[in-house]
């Protein structure tokens, strides 16, 4: 079964990955705080339109509050089961903190990591591609619980927004002005990052930047398997 993940999708972008990646993915998890009622029939709607829609249900129920100073959020999950060329596939929608849908994975479970589109002003201000530490340990070093969940032969797909390694970042910045087939003739470029190295295998279409897709070789985590990266 693959997973593909997409935490801070927005409503409209998310439906790229839907139909780009439909033939290779069983479940597509696309987090974030602001999914309404009506985004979810619209979804339904779009989904029944290339495959048989059989089951949706709803769980949970999104409640956010600032109490104290201090940010509460309950997450809701609106879950659609459809069958797309005779397979059953399913679609999560998690509303809520997009960290916590990375963090409900089990180890090695992640085929797709998707993020893009995004910011630190006026965006999520959410860096999964990044080990910074902030003093909430469940939202700390993303990177690192990133790599815990991705198997072995994930991928990794950013424009290069909310990325703070900084080879990556002179990367990305040294790609904007050039066309795609300019990026192309670089390939393959190969990253090295925090108990991984990156290896560029594909472009899809152009968000703020050119849309990467990394090859993920992740070299052996310290302390048997990782366990420090698992909350
Ligand atoms: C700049 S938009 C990018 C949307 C999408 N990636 C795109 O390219 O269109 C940032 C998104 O992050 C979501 N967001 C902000 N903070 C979040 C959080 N803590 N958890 C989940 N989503 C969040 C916002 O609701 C918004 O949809």
């Amino acid at each position: 079964m693959k997973t593909l993940l997409y935490p801070c999708c927005g409503t409209e972008d998310l439906y790229y990955f839907l139909y780009r990646f439909m033939d290779d993915v069983d479940r597509f998890i696309f987090a974030d705080l602001n999914f309404r009622r009506y985004f979810y029939t619209d979804a339904v709607n779009k989904v029944s339109e290339i495959g048989k829609v059989i089951k949706t249900e709803r769980k949970g129920r999104f409640y956010l509050s600032r109490e104290k100073g201090y940010l509460e959020v309950e997450p809701e999950y609106f879950y659609i089961t459809f069958v797309y060329k005779g397979k059953e596939k399913e679609i999560l929608f998690r509303r809520g903190c997009a960290q916590f849908a990375l963090l409900e994975l089990e180890e090695n479970s992640l085929d797709y990591f998707v993020h893009r589109g995004d910011s630190s002003e006026g965006g999520s201000r959410i860096y999964f591609l990044s080990n910074l530490n902030p003093d909430y340990k469940p939202i700390s070093r993303l990177y690192d619980k990133l790599l815990y969940r991705l198997k072995p032969d994930g991928y990794i797909i950013s424009d290069g927004s909310n990325i703070r390694f900084k080879n990556l970042i002179r990367f990305y910045k040294s790609i904007y002005y050039k066309s795609r087939e300019e990026v192309l003739d670089l390939f393959p470029v190969e990253m090295e990052l925090p108990d991984s190295r990156l290896i560029s295998v594909d472009i899809l279409n152009r968000r703020y930047n050119h849309t990467i897709v990394w090859k993920v070789k992740k070299y052996d985590q310290k302390g048997g398997g990782g366990n420090r990266t698992r909350v």
